[in-house]
Formats: C-alpha cells, sequence, structure tokens
C-alpha cells in the first residue's frame, strides 16, 4: 500500500516532566516522585504519532542551537520523520513545556522558544512540500500568522488540512472556512465556538471518547477502556493517526475510530511519545471491539 504522505507544520518541544501524587496548591512546595526529559510539543508529537503508523512524514518547525535541539533532531531521525524543513534558530533556545503529571492528568505550561520563529517567511521555503501533500497537520503552538498563511497555501492547491486548536486561539473567519477538519478537546470546543464551523468540529472528549456531526446530528464514539500512565500527547496521536486514515481513504467515522483506538494505546506509557503505537497494535484493539 502506498505511504500517505503528511505534513505536520507545529511546535518542537523539550518536555520537563515531573510526577507527584497530587498537584501543589498555590504557595505550597511538595516532593515530586520522578523527573524526565522527553521530547514532545504538539507538532513533533503528531508528527512521531502518523510515523509510527506508516505515514512519509515531513515536519516543518525549528530548534534551537542548545543541546535540547540536538536531542530533538536526534528524535526525530530515530522515528523516520523527514527534518529537511527544521532548522536551528542561532542564540535561541528550543521550545520547552513544564509539565506537572498528577491525578491521571497533567497541567502544562510553555515556553515557545525557537517555534515562535516559525514565522510565514520561514514556511516560504517549504511550500513545495506542503502543497505535495495527502494531509497537511496544524496545531497552535506557532504564531496565529503562519497557521493562517499555511491554511492559505493549503487552500489555494486543495490540500486538506487538519487543524488542531491547541492551545485555544481564535483564527478569522475565513481560515476556519479554509480548514479540512477542527479537532478541538472538550474545553477548547467551548471556549472558540458556539454553533459555528461544527460539521467540521471532531471533539476529543477524553475519557468518554470522540463526538462528531453525522446528518446534522452528534455522533459519540466511545473511547476503550486502557489503564492510564500518562494522558500526555493522546490528543496529538489522535490527530497524526487521524490524518494518516483520511489519507488512507477512510471514510470518516472509520478514520475517527481509527484514530480514538490508537489514542486509547497512547496513555498506556509515560511521555507524550512513549505509547504511541503502530498500525498494527491499532488494528489489534480495533478488531477486539
Ligand atoms: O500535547 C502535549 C504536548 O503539549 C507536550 O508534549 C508539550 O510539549 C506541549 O506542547
Amino acid at each position: 500500500m502506498k505511504r500517505p504522505k503528511i505534513t505536520v507544520i507545529g511546535s518542537i518541544n523539550i518536555d520537563l516532566v515531573t510526577s507527584t501524587d497530587c498537584f501543589p496548591k498555590q504557595g505550597e512546595t511538595i516532593r515530586g516522585n520522578n523527573f524526565q526529559t522527553i521530547p514532545g510539543g504538539k507538532g513533533a508529537n503528531q508528527a512521531i504519532a502518523a510515523a509510527r503508523l506508516g505515514a512519509d512524514v515531513h515536519m516543518i518547525g525549528r530548534v534551537g542551537d542548545d543541546s535540547f535541539g540536538s536531542t530533538l533532531l536526534e528524535n526525530f531521525e530515530k522515528e523516520y520523520v523527514n527534518t529537511d524543513h527544521i532548522d536551528r534558530v542561532e542564540n535561541t533556545p528550543s521550545g520547552l513545556a513544564n509539565i506537572i503529571l498528577s491525578e491521571k492528568d497533567n497541567r502544562i505550561i510553555i515556553i515557545s522558544g525557537a517555534n515562535a520563529h516559525v514565522t510565514p517567511s520561514y514556511i516560504e521555503r517549504s511550500k513545495s512540500v506542503i502543497i505535495d501533500s495527502d494531509y497537511v497537520l496544524l496545531q497552535f503552538e506557532i504564531p496565529r500568522e503562519t497557521i493562517e498563511y499555511c491554511l492559505q497555501i493549503c487552500s489555494e492547491h486543495g490540500i486538506p488540512v487538519i487543524v488542531n486548536p491547541a492551545p485555544a486561539m481564535n483564527l478569522s473567519e475565513k481560515s476556519w472556512e479554509q480548514a479540512t477538519f477542527i479537532t478541538p478537546n472538550a474545553t477548547e470546543r467551548k471556549q472558540l465556538f458556539d454553533e459555528e464551523w461544527k460539521e467540521k468540529l471532531i471533539v476529543t472528549r477524553g475519557k468518554e471518547g470522540v463526538s462528531f456531526i453525522e446528518n446534522g446530528k452528534e455522533k459519540l464514539i466511545p473511547s476503550h477502556s486502557v489503564d492510564v500512565v500518562d494522558t500526555t500527547g493522546a490528543g496529538d496521536t489522535f490527530n497524526g493517526a487521524f490524518a494518516v486514515a483520511l489519507a488512507r481513504g477512510l471514510p470518516i467515522e472509520a478514520a475517527v475510530r481509527f484514530a480514538n483506538a490508537a489514542a486509547a494505546l497512547s496513555v498506556g506509557q509515560l511521555g507524550a511519545q512513549g505509547g504511541m503505537p503502530a498500525k498494527e497494535q491499532v488494528e489489534e484493539i480495533l478488531a477486539k471491539g
């Protein structure tokens, strides 16, 4: 089978992950259980999720000229993600996420670093790879004008785009219109949309599942029951897998079911990328029903 061509335009972060028994209260100091430094970033996570599922993936983004930048580039190579369109920004740190894991959930603070330098003019030189894609994935940890510029390029060339509006930020009316699918979680859906765009909304609802509109009515695909180690990156796994499934020609409901299963598997291991599955693992969990 031909490998789908997916291009991810977005953030690349190093995740500083601390696990604790409970979240600290304001002004409180508590002891943590474990600390790890691991690759992350919504863009990078989505790229790696798609690559593990057999797609031919190009990542467009930037890292800093620090040691984290080298680690992040090596990680893409190890995961067979094409890095021709990732460069290093001089005198700038790589993007970073401070993550606290507790109570089967997370709290995250991001510092943009090199991700803030993913500008429209930086994208311009990668236009040929964008317009040669079967699907493009965008998230919101790079500047708004870049997201809007990418949507414009895709719309002009008829390239379908999944927009994952995380963290929540508004786009122009025209840009939302140019998105093929919009994939907020339940909180982002509430923050950003009323009734608009509901036909293209695919809403990830954590342990409840994923909902979308079919024949004018909301349909919920329930989540799989799994042991949760770390939910970080579950949404990113969903998006990467959804793009792969759509690019392979699956109809919307089947693509949602495939991505929902991939996301369920992803929470079984520590780190945003730790539990991201291969295609066979997803097919196995889907076959079990
Ligand atoms: O979606 C999870 C990701 O959000 C983490 O990897 C972190 O880097 C933040 O971008």
